[in-house]
Parts: C-alpha cells; structure tokens; sequence
C-alpha cells in the first residue's frame, strides 16, 4: 500500500471546494470608538453593552504563535481588524511580531482612521507594509450621521494623510453605500481621492451578522456605482492584482489612478475565497457570514503542541464548503450570524 507521507506542521491546505488557505484575517478586538449604522448599530451597542473581557482576548504571543502555524500551511498574507484595530493597546509591538513571521509575504491592517495621524509612523516602523482606511463620505454631515458618534471627517483625512507620509502605500480608502445615506456622494469620493492619489474602493451593504437592519433596497449595486462614477470621470477595467481579489478594479481613462467595487452582494467572489478569519477570542471562522467558529484559544491554553493546533487547522479548512454569498436569501439573511465588529469584516 502507498503511503502519503505528510508533514503534521507544514503543507498548503485546500478546502472541499478546492479552494486553498491563502489570506488570514485577524480581529485584535471587538470595539470601536465608532457605531456605523450598518455595523455596529447604537441600539444593539448601547451604553451597556457587553465587549469581551480582556482575559479572553488572545494575547499577542498567542496571535504569534498562531499566524506562524497558519504561514506553514500557506498563509501569505495577514490583515489585521476589529472593531478597530487601534484601540488595542500596543498593537505596533503585535505588528512588529508578525513581521517577522518567515514566509509572510503581506502585512496590511483595516482602520476607521480616527487614531491614524497618531499611530501611522509607529505602525510603518513596526513593519506594517498596507492601510486601509474606511471612510463613507467626505461631507461632514453625513459621514457623522453614518460613524454616529459624530466623529469629524477632517481627522480622518489627517490620518489618510499621515499613513501616506509614513509610507503606508498604496493607501486604499473603503466607502460603505447605503442608498438612502450616503449614494449621492459616491462621485465627490471619487473625484477627491482620484486627486489625492488614492484607491477609493466602493463596497455593497451586506447583511453581516443580524442586527443592521439590511434589506436588498438599500444595497447600490456595483454596476450602478461604476456608471455614476464613469459618467463624469470615465473609466475602463483593469484586470486583479492576484487571484481572488475581492475588488473589481478599473483604471482612470485619464492615465492617473484606479477605482474598484466590492460586489459581495450582487457579483459575489465566493468560488475564489482563500480567507480565514480569527475572531480576537480565538475562534476561526472559515466565511465572514459564519455562524460557529473553531475555538483555538482553549488548546492554545491547554499547552496543546504546534501538530496538535495544526492538525485542528487542517480540520477546519479541508471541511470548509463556506459560499455564504453564492446562497443568499431573505431566510439566510435573518440567520443569527456572527457579528462584523466580532469577526473584522
Ligand atoms: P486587499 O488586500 O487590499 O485586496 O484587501 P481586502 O480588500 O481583502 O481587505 P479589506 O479589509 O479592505 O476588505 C474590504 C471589504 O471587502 C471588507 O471589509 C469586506 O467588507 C469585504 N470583504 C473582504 N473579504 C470578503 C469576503 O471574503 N467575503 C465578503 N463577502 N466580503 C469580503
Ligand atoms: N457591509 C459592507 N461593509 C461593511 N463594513 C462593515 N460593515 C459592513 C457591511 N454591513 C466594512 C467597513 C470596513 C470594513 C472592515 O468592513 O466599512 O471598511
Ligand atoms: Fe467600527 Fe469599522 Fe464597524 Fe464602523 S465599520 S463601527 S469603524 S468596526
Ligand atoms: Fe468567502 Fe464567505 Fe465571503 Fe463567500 S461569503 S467570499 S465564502 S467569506
């Protein structure tokens, strides 16, 4: 008989759909100095709301020693998120750890931006290599309306702006639309970071978790936002920049910069999915619409050895059949999914 021989640490790892392990998403916390209406919505996180207690936050030792497993089973790149990442203290001395994770090829980090002006230098000294900054509108009003903690928008571009002088770069800028808010600003967004120099990346409402209150209406299709944004400023596609890119870009006709959609709603991109996600107690969950998460945090607590975490890794995702996107419906999305401010989007 032929034996497959297999290292119990080390190999790529693919999942039912033939999908492999390739990009690892990490959420350092679950709050955030902002309540986004289609995130964090204040009737849900009111005043007493319960975060997770810091005991039960992964520290970052055990973030480490987890990143490392899922390197050697093909991770290249790692996102770090939240609720948002900044308000984890110290999180430069996390980055500065994954950094030098051998075989990492991508060190990126998704932020609201309120805390950049201040961090961006640290962040890039640590060797964060990417910044993305969400940003819905560039006018006050409705940017407040859409962060509801009326968070001003200056601060925000003050923080674009420090990540840029940092060299945080290329910068990319993530606008949620919601029809009834913030759609009619979508060319101001466009015309302003096509002339600061910027990717502004327009993203589909989704029906994440279950307390947003998403309904189909108030999605705006991709293809509806590129003919708006193609009427006064024209545009032509421009192919990914790797496999699986969750954005579909296109290029500025005038020569000068890119723009993209994220169509998880209307185009979704499930059949190319290569993420993971580990929430900040230490669950993994292999779709950002899942329901149950693996728990590493309690081996990883119990002094379960690096084979052990791995081959619980390779449980996970050799199993994964995730096409949430591909399958959704009025019934899936009343489905008490978790929470994007608990998984990190
Ligand atoms: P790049 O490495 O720059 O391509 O980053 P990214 O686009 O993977 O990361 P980012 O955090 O900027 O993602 C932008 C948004 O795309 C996320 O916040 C989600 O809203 C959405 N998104 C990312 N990955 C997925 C996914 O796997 N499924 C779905 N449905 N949406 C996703
Ligand atoms: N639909 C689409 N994008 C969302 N984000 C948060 N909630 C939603 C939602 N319901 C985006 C944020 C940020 C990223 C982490 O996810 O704006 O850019
Ligand atoms: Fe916070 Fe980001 Fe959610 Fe807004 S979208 S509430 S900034 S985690
Ligand atoms: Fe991946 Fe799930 Fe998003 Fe599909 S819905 S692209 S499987 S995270």
């Amino acid at each position: 008989m032929v034996q497959t021989l297999r290292s119990p640490v080390r190999g790529m790892l693919i999942d039912s759909r033939q999908r492999p392990l390739r990009d690892l998403r990490i959420s350092v916390t679950d709050r955030c100095n902002f309540r986004c209406v289609y995130c964090m919505p204040k009737e849900v996180f009111g005043r007493d709301y319960k975060f997770m207690p810091s005991a039960q936050l992964l520290t970052f030792e055990e973030i480490t020693r987890l990143a490392r497993i899922f390197v050697a089973h093909g991770v290249k790149k790692i996102r770090l998120t939240g609720g948002e990442p900044l308000v984890r203290s110290d999180i430069e001395k996390l980055v500065a750890m994954l950094a030098q994770i051998e075989g990492l090829e991508d060190l990126a980090l998704t932020t609201n931006g309120s805390l950049l002006a201040r961090k961006a230098r640290a962040l890039k000294d640590a060797g964060l290599r990417r910044i993305s900054v969400s940003l819905d509108a560039l006018d006050n009003g409705i940017f407040q309306s859409m962060n509801d903690v009326g968070f001003p928008v200056e601060h925000v571009l003050e923080g674009i702006e420090a990540a840029a002088a940092a060299g945080l770069a290329p910068i990319k800028v993530n606008m949620v639309v919601k029809r009834s808010i913030n759609r009619h600003c979508i060319v101001d967004m466009a015309r302003y970071f096509h002339a600061a120099g910027h990717i502004l990346r327009i993203i589909e409402f989704m029906d994440v978790g279950h307390t947003n209150g998403w309904n189909m209406d108030e999605v705006v299709p991709a293809a509806e936002v590129i003919a708006l944004i193609n009427a006064e400023l024209p545009l032509e596609p421009f192919p990914p920049n790797y496999p699986g890119e969750v954005a579909t870009r296109f290029r500025y006709k005038d020569g000068s910069g890119e723009v993209g959609v994220i169509a998880s709603v209307t185009e979704p991109f499930c059949p190319s999915c290569t993420r993971a996600r580990l929430s900040s107690d230490g669950k993994l969950f292999t779709c950002l619409f899942g329901i149950v998460g693996t728990d590493f945090r309690t081996p990883l607590r119990l002094g379960k050895s690096d084979e052990e975490l791995s081959e619980l890794l390779r449980s996970a995702w050799t199993v994964r059949a995730d096409r949430y996107s591909e399958i959704r419906s009025s019934r899936t999305a009343a489905l008490s999914k978790v929470e994007m401010s608990y998984i990190g989007g």
